[in-house]
């Protein structure tokens, strides 16, 4: 069966195909744990670390001056923001903590978050519930197993310091409602913190639309840039609300003996140290997408996740574990008889990657539907079709 579309012509995917190396190589249908790099991404990486090769890395970095400021320009546009609202990061967990530990909480308040929030958030809400006594209130799914905004919005009460959840969860297909909320947060005066780590480069993503106030990501996973880099949005209006956890020179200047002055702008969460090389491939892979077109991509890798996911769970012995009608290209199963490791093993061997995720990732959502682990796939839009063909096979093949 076919998924291309008028939009997303065969020429289009057939190119797309020729600039990433690594289909020639791998059956890749874990872009949501990290994708593979096109062409254009691999030449920048290839190029900058020649040039620390030869010259060194701070004369390098100076030569690629405007090429470094233009992956925050890249990035800005993507989402809608401006440069001076934009930091890099090593990771989105970093840019998400920075953010999320320079809320300044007391004791007695809450936060608000979501029943399928990510670990490594879900960990620091805990911490800052030992330290500083602040509640955790989660919003409950819904008997469609969707995110309850009626239940959101009736745990926000004066205390809340954050509205905080994942766009799309780590383990699962869904879509949490995330304009809905930002139209709750915006009416109630609250912080809206984004994890947009699983959106970006999946789907069009615009700060202004979904109205947040902080949002967080990664470069190597739907955006298919190198690992290693993060980024973290903070609306200029709310700069002042919050207190950076910690400060760095870059963050801040030493102006005095005993006085130092804050950065005004979104450096302020940013640190000197950091893998140019990674930062130039990071704003190849926001250029590349911006030139085929998010839109465009969006639609073709919701096609194939519909395609994948409907002929998936019609496999004899395939457990879906991913609620229903959960519509984003991360899909779970798992096989009868067969540990999801087995299965992601099993699959390799056959040059096919997929990914485990287990309970100790979206804890409160898993454990709730009594899964430890399950087999995660998330195809992209340049995954052929005949590679969902050969998938589907391989999977139907797996016995005990
Ligand atoms: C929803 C979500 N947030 C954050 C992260 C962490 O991103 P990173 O490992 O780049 O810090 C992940 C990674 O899988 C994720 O799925």
């Amino acid at each position: 069966m076919t998924v291309l579309s008028s939009e997303f012509s065969k020429e289009l995917l057939d190119k797309v195909r020729e600039e990433t190396p690594g289909v020639n190589t791998s059956l890749h249908l874990d872009n949501c744990g990290s994708a593979l790099m096109p062409g254009p991404v691999i030449n920048a990486l290839e190029q900058h670390l020649a040039q620390e090769i030869y010259h060194g890395g701070y004369v390098a970095q100076a030569q690629q001056f405007e090429a470094l400021e233009g992956a925050y320009g890249a990035i800005a546009a993507l989402l809608g923001a401006q440069r001076d609202e934009m930091a890099l990061t090593g990771s989105a967990v970093e840019a998400w903590a920075k953010a999320f530990y320079s809320i300044p909480f007391q004791d007695g308040d809450n936060l608000v978050t979501a029943f399928n929030e990510y670990c490594s958030n879900f960990v620091s809400f805990l911490q800052q519930a030992r330290r500083h006594g602040v509640e955790i209130r989660v919003a409950r799914a819904g008997p469609d197993g969707e995110l309850d905004l009626d239940h959101l919005a009736s745990l926000i009460d004066s205390r809340t310091r954050v509205v905080a959840v994942a766009q799309v969860p780590s383990s699962s297909g869904q879509l949490n409602p995330v304009h809905e909320i930002g139209r709750i947060t915006r009416e109630r005066g609250v912080l809206y913190l984004l994890d947009a780590c699983q959106a970006v480069g999946q789907m069009p993503v615009n700060v202004d639309d979904i109205g947040c106030d902080m949002l967080t990501g990664t470069s190597r996973k739907f955006l298919r840039g190198p690992r290693g880099v993060g980024y973290l949005y903070v609306k200029k209006e709310i700069l002042s609300e919050l207190d950076p956890v910690f400060l760095s020179n870059q963050a801040a200047e030493w102006v005095g003996d005993y006085d130092y002055k804050l950065r005004t702008d979104a450096g302020v969460f940013e640190d000197w140290e950091r893998s140019v090389v990674n930062q130039l491939g990071f704003g190849a892979a926001v250029r590349y997408l911006q030139a085929i077109g998010p839109e465009r991509c969006y639609k073709r890798t919701q096609a194939i996740a519909n395609n994948l996911r409907s002929r998936l769970y019609s496999i004899p012995g395939v457990i879906p574990t991913c609620p229903q009608n959960a519509p984003a290209a991360i899909i779970t199963f798992n096989k009868e008889g067969l540990d999801a490791m087995e299965v992601k093993v099993r699959l390799a061997q056959q040059g096919i990657n997929v990914q485990v995720a287990s309970v100790v990732h979206t804890r409160l959502d898993l454990d709730a539907r009594g899964i430890a682990t399950t087999v995660r796939v998330s195809p992209h839009y340049y995954n052929a079709d005949d590679e969902i063909d050969r998938f589907l096979s391989a999977v139907e093949a797996l016995k005990t």
